[in-house]
């Protein structure tokens, strides 16, 4: 098993093997956050930019604290406090900094394949932080940790990955990174929010909630992107809470549940289940961390 990239721009590109190296070195990162004193030296002289052109809580913030804990230098920068701003472009601000020598740009971007195009064009490392409806590959490999820890294997598992999948980066690299790793995995949503051909990468389909839900192992609930969606899709969110919100009544009493948040609670998910024993949404925050500071190691820390 070996990880040897100049970038993480998804998860369809990895093998199974680059996931299961990038998994088992954030073991060794969780340990170091749960210590009283987190920092260690391996970062020390490398250069972090957060480029974040839509807005985020968890992963910009956990991939600061990432960088930090390793000791690394890390700047944040925001659409509206630069000069992205005055209509410069994601080239010409990718140049600028890898011109001011920083060893990677952490990217989210409202533009799919946008990391892709900075990874051909400039010497850093990009790591895709999220783009558009494509990847999110950290957010991947964050759940599969969070998968592995709690279920300990994820061959055979059944998942259900329940809400907006057509406007959904997350369920797009989860579904990736499941499969490699022998998932069995369901996908349920309204026609409008599947993608046309979507079994085609190896899952099941559902437009409703049935049967298939109560067999579920996991239930991945994703949230509903009102930002991303056309009108004219749903009906209405108090039919789409009805028909797909999630409460502890309608999974397995043996699920568990997960969510990448950020939450609309009431929504797709209800308050009771969302923070409940049955849910591994703050695990996954947590474990962010510790494969954010993996990632970060395997790309270039470990050279
Ligand atoms: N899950 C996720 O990407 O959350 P943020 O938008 O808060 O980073």
């Amino acid at each position: 098993m070996s990880f040897t990239r100049k970038d993480l721009l998804g998860i369809e590109e990895l093998s199974a093997g680059e996931i299961q190296s990038l998994l088992v070195a954030a073991v060794s990162f969780k340990e170091i956050i749960e210590r009283n004193v987190k920092k260690v030296p391996t970062l020390r002289g490398k250069t972090i930019i957060n480029l974040f052109l839509e807005p985020s809580t968890r992963t910009r913030i956990s991939f600061e604290l990432a960088g930090k804990y390793l000791s690394a230098d890390v700047i944040n920068i925001s659409a509206g406090g630069s000069s992205v701003s005055k209509g410069e472009s994601l080239l010409d601000t990718a140049k600028t900094l890898e011109a001011m020598k920083a060893d990677y740009l952490v990217v989210r971007t409202p533009f799919a394949g946008a990391p892709l195009y900075l990874a051909k064009m400039v010497k850093s490392a990009v790591i895709n932080a999220g783009d558009g409806a494509h990847e999110h590959p950290t957010q991947a490999l964050l759940d599969l940790f969070t998968i592995q820890e709690k279920f300990q294997q994820i061959r055979s598992l059944k998942v259900a990955i329940i809400g907006d999948i057509s406007h959904s980066r997350v369920a797009r690299s989860n579904i990736w990174g499941l499969l490699k790793l022998g998932a069995e995995v369901t996908l349920i949503a309204p026609p409008t929010l599947l993608p046309i051909d979507i079994e085609k990468m190896g899952v099941k389909v559902r437009f409703k909630i049935d049967d298939e839900l109560k067999k579920a192992d996991l239930v991945y609930v994703l949230r509903l992107q009102r930002e991303r969606q056309r009108g004219g899709l749903l009906p209405g969110l108090r039919e789409y809470a009805r028909l797909y919100g999630i409460n502890s009544s309608r999974i397995s009493k043996k699920a568990m549940v997960m969510h990448p948040g950020p939450l609309n609670q009431g929504i797709e998910i209800d308050d009771e289940l969302a923070y409940g024993p049955r849910s591994l949404v703050t695990d996954q925050v947590t474990n962010g961390l510790a494969v954010r500071m993996a990632v970060l190691y395997l790309l270039v820390g470990k050279k």
